[in-house]
């Protein structure tokens, strides 16, 4: 089986796939794909060993692969592009007759932190949203995964609930939970840069986001599908 992942980022998931694949009975190559270098980077050296995986520079708006994978999956990733259509319909031309495409992704409007987060992280999160929205990226993404599978002709179109939930005394608690302190710190100086934030507010928001990990949090949801499409024959 032949499968290409769009968005790997720094190739965990890709790395896992292959490697699944390697022992199944028709073991093929897997390939992750990404724009970002510093991240093939890292996955390069962090994934050497595996025989059937390579990783590939590249943005999936003009991916040129035709008929060629029986997989053709994106986590995480549409959720940061403006034209999900045009990477969608990428996909699927990447795709053999017959094969699959697969994309995970987040609603960002409907995840859930109980109690509710503080205010100086319930404003971050609020400035997150808009930021996303001004560069025309969908908040409710998995939301419009099944319509966008429909509207680019995928059949057999399948929807599973995929929500990532945490709670306190689960034993990733700290570290699943603690997404949104990386986010603030990673992603703050550009929301800061357009505008919706500023450095003292990401900072505050990061911070007290922290201490909340440590004591108040208690149950962190994050809204997530998986959609599954197969290319007609
Ligand atoms: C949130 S990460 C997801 C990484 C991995 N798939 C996961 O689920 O852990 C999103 C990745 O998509 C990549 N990306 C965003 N837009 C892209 C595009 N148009 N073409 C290729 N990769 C893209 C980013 O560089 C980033 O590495």
């Amino acid at each position: 089986m032949s499968l290409l992942d769009i968005g790997c980022g720094t190739g965990a998931i890709t790395a896992g796939i292959a490697t699944a694949v390697a022992s199944g009975e028709v073991a093929g190559p897997v390939i992750g794909l990404d724009r970002d270098t510093d991240n093939l980077a890292v996955a390069r050296q962090r994934h050497a060993d595996i025989p059937n995986l390579r990783f590939e520079s590249g943005d999936v708006l003009s991916l040129g692969y035709r008929a060629q994978f029986d997989v053709v999956n994106a986590a995480r990733t549409l959720q940061w592009i403006a034209d999900p259509a045009l990477a969608i319909e990428k996909m699927k031309a990447a795709a053999k007759p017959g094969g699959c495409v697969i994309a995970l992704d987040y609603n960002h409007e409907n995840n859930r932190w109980e109690p509710d987060a503080p205010p100086e992280f319930a404003q971050f999160y609020r400035a997150f949203l808009d930021w996303r929205t001004a560069n025309g990226w969908d908040n409710r993404m998995a939301d419009h995964l099944p319509g966008l599978f429909r509207a680019a002709g995928l059949g057999a179109i399948q929807v599973h609930v995929s929500d990532e939930i945490v709670r306190r005394g689960d034993p990733d608690f700290a570290d699943s939970a603690g997404i949104w302190t990386r986010v603030a710190n990673t992603i703050g100086p550009a929301i800061a840069a357009a505008g919706f934030t500023t450095e003292r507010e990401y900072l505050n928001a990061e911070a007290a986001y922290r201490d909340w990990v440590e004591s108040g949090l208690e149950r962190l949801a994050l809204f997530m599908r998986t959609v599954e499409g197969v290319v007609p024959p």
